[in-house]
């Protein structure tokens, strides 16, 4: 049995893959703004440095595996910058700070993305690769300049890539630590409801395609990470998880053959 820490622990996915985990017998340290082991937020820089001191010291120096579900979706009104520090840095940085621990338990990391990186045309890939060059003020000042709509993507992309540049890394394979992440379609939790309930996001979702005929549930997300968590070959995979969005929409555009 091992230490598992999770941020967004009080709610939606990050509360079902804790369920997960503690019905399996291990520990886990909640992260969250409320309701949590560990209360932090982690849109501040201050909040993510005291949240990593804190798991780290809360799991003895030795963590099976962290999971960044923390982060919210774009909403007319709401700023792409408050996406940027949470869904993006809130999750990048905790992941590093928690490298050593991670290092001493041959851990893993399952980061959280979102189908929309393939589904949802037009977003900036400007403000992608701010995200990727660390360039945090830059990247908040440039995802200002449109809706938070198109700032979501563009944060879940960003982490889907770090993810997967540093997979294979010296300092991530190299040092026994696997960083995966799942990219699930819709699931409902309080962050759809809370679209549901806005007049421009509620047409927006009805009208998002759901092959299987219905959203996810979290616990199925759970499920899929819980699988990424202790699967040893897993190893930059980003695991689509979303009733057949993707492939209705772009059924030819994986496998795509490579072309070096
Ligand atoms: P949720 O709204 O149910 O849970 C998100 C949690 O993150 C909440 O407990 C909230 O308090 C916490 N959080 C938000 N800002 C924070 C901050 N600054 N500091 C600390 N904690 C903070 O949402 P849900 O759906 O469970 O989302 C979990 C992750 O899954 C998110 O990263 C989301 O973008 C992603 N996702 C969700 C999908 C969906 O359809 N629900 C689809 C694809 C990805």
């Amino acid at each position: 049995m091992g230490t598992y820490a999770i941020t967004g622990s009080a709610s939606g996915i990050g509360a079902a893959t804790a369920n997960r985990l503690r019905a399996a017998g291990h520990d886990v340290i909640g992260v969250d703004r409320v309701d949590a082991d560990v209360i932090a937020d982690l849109g501040t820089p201050d909040g993510r440095r005291a949240a990593v001191a804190a798991v780290a010291e809360r799991c003895d120096g030795r963590l099976a595996g962290f999971v960044p579900c923390a982060g919210m979706a774009g909403l007319p009104g709401r700023p792409g910058s408050l996406l940027v520090s949470v869904n993006y840095y809130g999750a990048v940085e905790m992941i590093v700070g928690l490298r050593d621990p991670l290092a001493a338990a041959a851990g893993a990391v399952v980061a959280i993305s979102s189908n929309s990186t393939t589904c949802q045309p037009g977003f900036s890939l400007e403000l992608v690769d701010a995200m990727l060059a660390g360039e945090e003020t830059l990247a908040r000042q440039v995802a200002d300049e449109a809706d938070s709509l198109m700032a979501y993507p563009a944060t879940k992309t960003a982490i889907a890539r770090w993810i997967r540049r540093h997979a294979t890394a010296p300092e991530w394979i190299g040092a026994g630590v696997r960083l995966n992440a799942v990219s699930p379609g819709m699931v409902d939790t309080p962050l759809v409801e809370e679209g549901r309930a806005d007049p421009t996001v509620a047409p927006l979702l009805d009208m998002y395609p759901m092959p299987m005929g219905r959203a996810g549930h979290p616990e199925e997300i759970a499920a899929a990470i819980e699988f990424l968590l202790v699967t040893e070959f897993c190893v930059g995979t980003v695991l689509l998880i979303d009733g057949g969005t993707e492939a209705m929409f772009r059924p030819d555009d994986w496998p795509t053959r490579w072309n070096p």
